[in-house]
């Protein structure tokens, strides 16, 4: 469990800013809500699809050392099997026979041995209605085919890895890759959690960007090594407070496991540090299992050297929900505003994070002034992601915007049909600069940086 951080706890306000300004969405929302399953809004896909952007571009499309792949969800049953998840994907659940209610074994609210007279349900409260532990797979099964029996059970994956794992030898021979390279893919990921929660924190569907390095043993440990400060190094450059990420060993490693250690992220309050990236030292198991369990060879042929083996792999996984929750998190803020009775919430999101780039304002709905924000708004929309708002007072609608962690304001004013400028306002230094509308698509390109 996470020490209380110095940080404030935000999630129960940023729940709310998201279902109102159109980030996040309980799922099936007007049904009651499907448990931890949420629903991405126009604001929330923009911004998600930028976090997945920014890291395709790292690992993919800057790297001439990776190779992308888009593995079908669904896949053959005995790869959960070579994997362990149908022996081993378990947490030990336990039942309340009174309220019903399910529990993972280590839930440090309840009190005493379930299983004995004296346990107590954290919920309702009982004595002696808590049923001993047992184990609960968390893979969510279903049938292929129009028969439901046994043999055509599939499972919805709980990883992306595995779809990695099986194309290791077509991606490579296809590509003609050299070891080292790596295998990177984004997708949907399940797992039947039996306590999700913190928002989108932990879901029970949810997407991961996991890159799977393959190299020679022996070494392994400096590949280790480097990708652990370069994962690190990319979620500082998405704006993460670098005061606010860490490292954390895994204490107790898997069997197969060589090294393996997690990048935490403050998310404030008593959630504190968690993990939002894990980077493992996986040997050859996973290729090895997939060998003998399909009973094709899985080596790597070393031309130059005449020699086969099964490369050990070096795995980055990591979730890209938890990652836009910790850009929200470390973004969100209220503040005073100089001269102003009325403070503001801002969401200081990275510039190239952020899902609208910029807000166009007239400042009046006549003179011309709307007729040339138009223009402004035609003309940049064809470059970036931008709101058109001429609705109430402008201290209102940049507040709408600073809310939503849009970085600039530009405004028509009575000036601008004079001499052809706009005013810029930089949402967190509030200044307030004049820019000719013909050179604000390369201002704004400027500040928003490059896709690194
Ligand atoms: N292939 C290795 C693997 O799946 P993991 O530590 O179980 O490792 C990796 O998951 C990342 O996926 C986590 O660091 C987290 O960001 C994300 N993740 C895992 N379970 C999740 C869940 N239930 N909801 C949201 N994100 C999750």
């Amino acid at each position: 469990m996470a020490s209380v951080s110095a940080h404030p706890d935000v999630m129960e306000k940023l729940v709310s800013l998201a279902k109102r300004r159109g980030f996040i969405f309980q799922s099936s929302e007007i049904y009651g809500g499907t448990g931890s399953v949420w629903d991405y809004g126009p604001l929330g896909v923009e911004l998600k699809k930028n976090v997945k952007d920014r890291w395709w571009h790292a690992m993919v499309r800057a790297r001439d050392d990776i190779e992308g792949l888009d593995a079908a969800i669904l896949m053959h049953p005995r790869v959960w099997e070579a994997s362990g998840h149908v022996a081993g994907f378990t947490d030990p659940l336990i039942d309340c026979r009174n309220c019903k209610r399910r529990f993972r074994a280590d839930d440090p609210a309840i009190k005493g041995t379930p299983g004995a007279p004296d346990a107590q349900c954290p919920v309702c409260g009982s004595k002696g209605t808590l049923s001993e532990p047992r184990m609960f797979n968390l893979m969510f099964k279903t049938f292929m085919g129009p028969v439901e029996e046994s043999a055509a059970i599939v499972y919805l994956r709980p990883e992306t890895a595995q779809g990695i794992f099986v194309n290791f030898l077509n991606v490579q021979q296809s590509t003609r890759q050299k070891i080292p390279f790596g295998i990177a893919q984004i997708g949907k990921a399940f797992r039947n959690e039996i306590t999700p929660g913190n928002f989108i924190f932990r879901t029970r569907e949810f997407e991961q960007m996991e890159m799977q390095f393959f190299v020679e043993p022996g070494t392994d440990e400096e590949h280790f090594e480097y990708w652990k400060a370069q994962r690190m190094e990319w979620h500082r450059s998405l704006g993460l407070a670098p005061d606010r990420l860490r490292y954390k060993p895994h204490e107790q490693l898997a069997h197969y496991a060589r090294a393996a250690a997690d990048i935490e992220f403050d998310f404030g309050g008593s959630l504190g540090y968690q993990e939002i990236e894990g980077i493992h030292n996986r040997s050859d198991f996973d290729l090895g299992r997939h060998q003998e369990y399909s009973g094709k060879k899985l080596e790597y042929f070393d031309q130059p050297r005449n020699r086969r083996y099964i490369p050990y792999v070096i795995e980055t996984s990591v979730g890209a929900d938890r990652t836009t929750l910790a850009l929200l998190v470390n973004a969100y803020r209220e503040e005073e505003v100089p001269g102003e009775t009325e403070g503001r919430t801002v969401l200081g999101l990275s510039p190239s994070i952020a899902p609208i780039k910029a807000g166009v304002f007239p400042l009046v709905k006549k003179d011309g002034m709307p007729e040339m924000a138009e223009k402004v708004a035609n003309d940049l929309r064809r470059a970036f992601p931008i709101f058109y708002d001429d609705g109430g007072a402008i201290g209102r609608r940049y507040r709408r915007q600073d809310e939503v962690g849009t970085p600039f304001g530009i405004t028509i004013d009575g000036q601008s049909t004079q001499d052809g400028t706009v005013t810029v306002r930089d949402r967190d230094t509030l200044q307030q600069v004049r820019v000719a509308a013909d050179q604000l698509r390369g201002y704004i390109a400027e500040r928003i940086g490059t896709t690194e």
